[in-house]
């Protein structure tokens, strides 16, 4: 049996993760695990959002994985460490399970300038505070804000993300972001689903910067203060995630010994294989080969 490197999210959005990994280290194995059929988790509670992570986990383990990558950061911000701190030690003590959401605000803090950071991300997410939680315990002097966009991941999930209905939504989140703090500089796309609104993104800090132009612009003096909504800058987390875990393998030689090299990707999801393998090729401009599995 391969032992393959296991990448977990609730939908289609952990694709945009297993891309960056597999772009980076193309050799190793990997199954990719969609929990298509009860996603969004983002409005889910707590409770259920471990549950239904650990059901995950536990399936990419019995198939072989030493190593489960939770590629969302809604279980990543509400189910890891219950998992690495509860389930793991008494019932896979060998096993790993890592988040995106750490690796994220590890690099954060080193591309703002102003120090005010904002993160974009489901209801979940955000409520949890676990951006703020990290970035300013490794950046003290880091500003941290977040803004829940509800309705990102349906657009997505829907096919929706490049039509011209999406263009509301993206501007009225960013419109809410930057108002809680102008200072803001760089934002973190903080669900795996919002890499594909990235053109929207972009296309909606212009119109804003054009709509309401700072001072700066105004008097041809260059701000230091306040960054132009154009200029801010955007982190999508497939790179930052696959460098971290190739880190993680080279200070832990013992899990990357463990892992098999074939180059395979193998996709499941629990709703239909041939709805998945449609919608998947927006995320990775390939077919793919897919399965139908039942979590319980
Ligand atoms: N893609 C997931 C994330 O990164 C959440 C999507 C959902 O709400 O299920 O947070």
């Amino acid at each position: 049996m391969a032992k393959s490197i296991g990448i977990f999210d609730s939908g289609y959005g952990g694709l945009t993760i297993l891309e960056g990994i597999r772009h980076r280290m193309p050799d190793y194995d990997y199954i990719y695990l969609g929990d298509n059929a009860r996603a969004p988790y983002g409005t889910r509670s707590f409770d259920v959002v471990h549950e239904f992570t650990l059901q995950a986990v536990k399936r990419l383990f019995a198939m072989g994985c030493p190593l489960v990558i939770l590629g969302c950061n809604t279980a990543s911000a509400k189910a890891l460490r219950s998992i690495q701190q509860n389930y793991l030690p008494t019932n896979a003590p060998d096993r790993r399970v890592l988040g995106v959401i750490r690796p994220t605000a590890e690099v954060v803090g080193t591309m703002s300038r102003t120090g005010h950071i904002g993160v974009l991300a489901t209801e979940g997410t955000i409520n949890s505070q676990s951006y703020n939680l990290e970035i300013e315990k490794l950046y003290p002097s880091c500003t941290v804000v977040g803004q829940a966009c509800p309705m990102w991941v349906p657009l997505v999930e829907c096919g929706e993300y490049d039509k011209p209905g999406a263009d509301y939504f993206v501007r009225d989140s960013l419109q809410k972001l930057l108002h809680q703090d102008p200072l803001i500089d760089t934002i973190i796309l903080g669900c795996t689903h919002f890499p594909l609104l990235l053109p929207k993104i972009e296309q909606q800090l212009a119109q804003l910067s054009t709509r309401n132009p700072q001072p700066s612009t105004l008097n041809s003096q260059p701000s230091t203060l306040t960054p132009q909504p154009s200029t801010i800058k955007l982190i999508p987390q497939g790179q930052y995630i696959a460098t971290s875990l190739e880190d993680y393998l080279r200070r832990h030689p013992d899990m990357d010994q463990r892992l098999s090299r074939g180059g395979t990707c193998q996709y499941l999801t629990t709703e239909s294989a041939t709805k998945f393998r449609e919608s998947a090729a927006l995320f990775l401009h390939e077919e793919v080969n897919v399965q139908h599995i039942t979590l319980n």
